[in-house]
């Protein structure tokens, strides 16, 4: 443990600014960035791809653990990290609205979660990762050196969520947006493998109102305090 490069786990619920902040950080820092959301959605792509019924959990859980995924690094933060399965290019197939409503019923799996876990820790062996997901304080790196639990009240995602969505010229009501993340919450804290709970160690950092430049900057002051006290 001493000699590895240190690791930083950032979980908390949907919507609440976690990819993009992880990755400046890891950017700051000079850390690699592991998104574990895009593992999840890199699979159920596949699933849905091959047609494999989502109550087949033994032929998930074999295709979780025998395909190949990559994250690869852009330099270009505005750029979004390129992901690819089984040598196909996924990066935007797996933003689409039908990854997204199908991706809890794969991620709620034991079975995929114990494969895609695995696969995690094998990238974080020698640390040096920010690491983005639900489960990272509690499951996948329980001995990070660093845990931020990152959160924003629904009424705030929902607004950065309609903001989004005006961007890309779709319209939708911000009282829909915040029934859809009240359901998604409930969904993801309340399964029965891994819910999203935060580490009893872990520092939570509360993002309503704050930019981004401040929340990663207090990411990295927590970071420094932690390592001299190392
Ligand atoms: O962060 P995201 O929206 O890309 O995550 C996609 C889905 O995967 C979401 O339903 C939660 C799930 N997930 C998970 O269960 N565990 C993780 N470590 C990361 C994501």
């Amino acid at each position: 443990l001493q000699n590895r490069q240190p690791i930083i786990a950032i979980d908390g619920p949907a919507g609440a600014g976690k990819s993009t902040v992880a990755r400046q950080v890891a950017a700051k820092l000079g850390l690699l960035y592991l998104d574990t959301g895009a593992m999840y959605r890199a699979l159920t792509w596949l699933v849905l791809q091959l047609g494999i019924s989502f109550d087949d959990c033994t032929a998930i859980a074999e295709l979780a653990s025998l395909s190949q995924i990559q994250l690869v690094p852009e330099v270009d933060l505005e750029s979004p990290q390129r992901v690819w399965i089984n040598n196909q290019e996924v990066t935007q197939a797996i933003r689409t609205i039908e990854v997204t409503s199908q991706v809890s019923a794969i991620a709620a799996q034991p079975a995929v979660r114990k494969a895609l876990v695995q696969k995690q820790q094998a990238f974080g062996k020698e640390g040096g990762l920010v690491a983005e997901g639900r489960d990272i304080g509690t499951q996948v790196f329980p001995d990070a050196d660093l845990k931020i639990f990152l959160t924003a009240s629904v009424q705030e995602r929902a607004k950065r969520r309609q903001q989004d969505f005006e961007q890309g010229q779709i319209n939708i009501s911000l009282t829909q947006l915040e029934k859809d993340i009240a359901e998604r919450d409930k969904k993801d804290s309340t399964r029965e493998v891994s819910p999203l709970q935060k580490a009893a160690d872990a520092i939570e950092v509360q993002t309503d109102g704050k930019k981004v430049a401040e929340v990663i900057a207090e990411i990295i002051d927590y970071y420094h305090q932690r390592l001299s006290r190392q």
